[in-house]
């Protein structure tokens, strides 16, 4: 898809997303985030760029371990994200942010210890030139973290991308799934010109009280707000029937323990 499309369905749609994102994905994400930060390991005093820091979950992290003599520069496409992670952050002192995509993040004569993007990379259009802007924005002794859904069979929640396509041409990542496949992380790093990659797959389970709320995380918090905001009362009800019908195995008491995969990855600038 042509980048400015798809800067513009990110940007809108994840504009869309932000009031119900947390409630959606903030206990389903964060072993992603937390294997990220165990591997990223940011110290006191040091400088890190976020990029797609959406609510500011990991943000938070960030600015609590880099301390007052660090700093992060928090960074998504959203501005709607970027106003409420701007809040949760509040006033501690040592966090500023940019509305910018992850492929024009430019930060002139500035050098960073640490780049991290958690769950932002497969939204990206050209996601090489996202993880070069990363890459020139670090020191020489600079790292890179990152995390990734994993592979589409090992998602349980997959089925959202073509149950919306099915209704309404949505352009949401028709690559979603391609870097969390194989070795496709390891090697988009390596690639990027980072060495010591080691990349790590994990399994997990994405856990919702009621069909209301895995219907809620997956159509109206998370990647495909935008189509659904534009759908008929008739069309949301249909979407979200076959959606309950596709993670129907997945049922537990009440609500739903869905299966889910990701990939995190750690390189760094030097040999
Ligand atoms: C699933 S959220 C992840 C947010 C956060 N990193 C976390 O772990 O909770 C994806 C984020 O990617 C952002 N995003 C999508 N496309 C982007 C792009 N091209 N450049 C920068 N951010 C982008 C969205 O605005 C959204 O905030």
């Amino acid at each position: 898809m042509e980048r400015r499309l798809q800067d513009r369905v990110q940007r809108y749609g994840w504009d869309r997303a932000a009031h119900a994102y947390e409630a959606g994905w903030s206990n389903q994400l964060r072993p992603g985030q937390a294997l990220m930060m165990e591997m990223a390991a940011p110290r006191p005093g040091e400088h890190a760029l976020e990029v797609a820091a959406g609510t500011g979950l990991v943000t938070v992290q960030l600015s609590d371990a880099v301390g007052p003599e660090g700093s992060v520069l928090a960074t998504d496409i959203s501005d709607f994200m970027i106003a409420q992670a701007a809040d949760a952050i509040g006033d501690r002192g040592n966090v500023t942010f940019a509305r910018v995509a992850a492929e024009d993040i430019e930060v002139g004569e500035r050098r960073f210890d640490l780049a991290v993007c958690a769950f932002g990379l497969m939204y990206v259009a050209d996601p090489a030139a996202a993880l070069a802007c990363m890459r020139e924005a670090l020191g020489e002794d600079g790292r890179i973290a990152l995390a990734v859904w994993g592979a589409r069979a090992n998602c349980g929640w997959a089925s959202v991308f073509p149950i919306t396509e099915a209704k309404v041409r949505s352009d949401v990542c028709p690559l979603f799934f391609r870097l969390g496949t194989g070795d496709s992380l390891h090697l988009e790093l390596e690639a990027a010109g980072f060495h010591r990659v080691e990349a790590r797959r994990i399994s997990t389970t994405l856990r919702y009280e009621s069909g209301e709320a895995a219907v809620s995380a997956a159509f109206v918090g998370g990647p495909v707000a935008m189509a659904y905001a534009r759908f008929s009362t008739e069309v949301k009800a249909l979407v979200a029937q076959e959606y309950l019908a596709s993670i129907e195995p997945y049922r537990s008491g009440g609500g739903y323990e869905i299966p889910g995969e990701f990939v995190v990855a750690l390189g760094h600038n030097q040999p």
